[in-house]
């Protein structure tokens, strides 16, 4: 087995850590990366990086992470004992992951949870930190019980792990959402037609909500809606008020009807990807039925493509012009913005201390804007959907704006 340097550098090395990115890429990894590797070597502590998610660890594909690639000649270095050698410097703001991500499922994989207990034994490694939605952590936690020192940091542009009140990579998307409903307004104006922009979130519709809202869509349809009254009431007591509301796509359309009677020609809709209702439910199931699941057994939504179901359903009962927009994988790869740069060089420090506190099993959270330590096992078993209060206040706005 690879026997990782002692010394790199002028860094003395006394251990070696872990870190992977998996899941749907997010802005922020790549700053969480930076900060985590920067705050290791400060402690004398080397950094190894799993490319392509859990399969790099399956694979032993790694790179061993640095600082600066640079030798005190200030020489370029590419490589240590023919593993490759990555600096980290300069990617705070870059989009997407330097390491790569995957969906690879350890749990799903013959003994995969066993290997890959196997790996980080042979190398040695202190901890293994792991950047991802709940999909990710769950792993994690498998790897957690297994023996393997885990910590976690909650990613996702869809916001929707439980646990913290923020994961990175929501502001970044949100940001981008609210951007392309402010031009595709003129698109609407221009043609005097109603515009359905879906976003990405999977069961959450925390962007659509927020990324719409920013952007000045007229209607927005969050999966929290409908998803409240089917849900577990004792599993979700948080979501009672959604129960006693009734909006769904015929709300929308009544919305359209009331802009059109006042000479508004235009509307702008946000739909959440993963967004149904009492009323699109079986045409959405029958679309569903062949549509490929990923490994951790979730439809993919963006061959579903919601916005133009309920494009479709306006355009029947209305017979107006109606045109369906997919945001997704544009908002994912968006500039990092300034609030996940930020967040993320917190998460990428507070994990490493996590791994020297020997606080295993456990991710950073941010609770009440405060970084707070939780156990992996919060982020999963449930969906953090988005609060009926905030639903609540768009909506109020949307009738505002129609009197106004
Ligand atoms: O989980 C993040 C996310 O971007 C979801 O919003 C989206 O549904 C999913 O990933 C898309 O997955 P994939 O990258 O497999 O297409």
């Amino acid at each position: 087995m690879y026997e990782l340097p002692k010394q790199i550098m002028n860094f003395k090395l006394n251990d070696y850590v872990g870190i992977l990115t998996a899941g749907g890429p997010a802005p922020g990894l790549n700053a969480t990366i930076q900060a985590f590797v920067y705050a290791a070597y400060e402690n004398n502590i080397g950094v190894i990086g799993f490319h392509d998610g859990y399969l790099g660890v399956l694979e032993r594909n790694f790179s061993i992470l640095v600082p600066e690639a640079l030798d005190p000649n200030r020489t370029h270095i590419s490589s240590i004992n023919k593993v490759n050698v990555m600096g980290v410097s300069g990617i705070i703001d870059k989009p997407g992951s330097i390491l790569r991500n995957s969906r690879t499922n350890l749990m799903k994989i013959q003994g995969g949870i066993e290997r890959a207990k196997q790996v980080t034994e042979e190398l040695k490694l202190k901890a293994l930190a792991c950047l991802g939605g709940d999909d990710t952590l769950a792993v994690a936690i498998e790897l957690h019980k297994q023996g393997v020192h885990v910590v976690g940091a909650p990613k996702t542009i869809d916001n929707d792990v439980m646990g913290t009140d923020y994961c990175f990579g929501f502001d970044s998307a949100i940001n981008a959402v609210a951007k392309f409903i402010r031009s595709l307004m003129y698109d609407a104006k221009s043609t005097n037609g109603v515009l359905v922009v879906e976003t990405m979130g999977r069961r959450a519709g925390w962007i659509a909500l927020e990324g719409g809202a920013a952007g000045g869509a007229h209607a927005i349809l969050i999966p929290a809606l409908y998803r409240a009254k089917v849900e577990d009431k004792d599993l979700y007591p948080e979501l009672e008020e959604y129960r006693n509301m009734d909006f769904n796509v015929d709300s929308v359309v009544e919305i359209i009807k009331r802009r059109l009677n006042r000479g508004k020609r235009y509307t702008i809709i946000c739909v959440a990807e993963g967004y149904t209702d009492e009323i699109l439910e079986k045409i959405i199931e029958k679309e569903s039925k062949d549509i490929p699941k990923d490994e951790f057994g979730h439809t993919r939504l963006d061959k579903l493509g919601v916005a133009k179901i309920v494009a479709d359903y306006i355009a029947e009962k209305l017979s107006i012009r109606t045109r369906a927009i997919q945001t997704g994988y544009l908002s994912r790869t968006t500039a990092t913005s300034a609030f996940d740069a930020y967040m993320s060089i917190n998460y990428g420090i507070h994990l490493l201390q996590l791994i020297q506190q020997g606080k295993y099993g456990k991710m950073v959270a941010m609770e009440a804007s405060q970084f707070v330590i939780k156990d992996l096992s919060v982020a999963v078993g449930k969906i953090r959907y988005v609060q009926p209060w905030r639903f609540k206040n768009i909506s109020k706005f949307w009738s505002w704006t129609l009197t106004g």
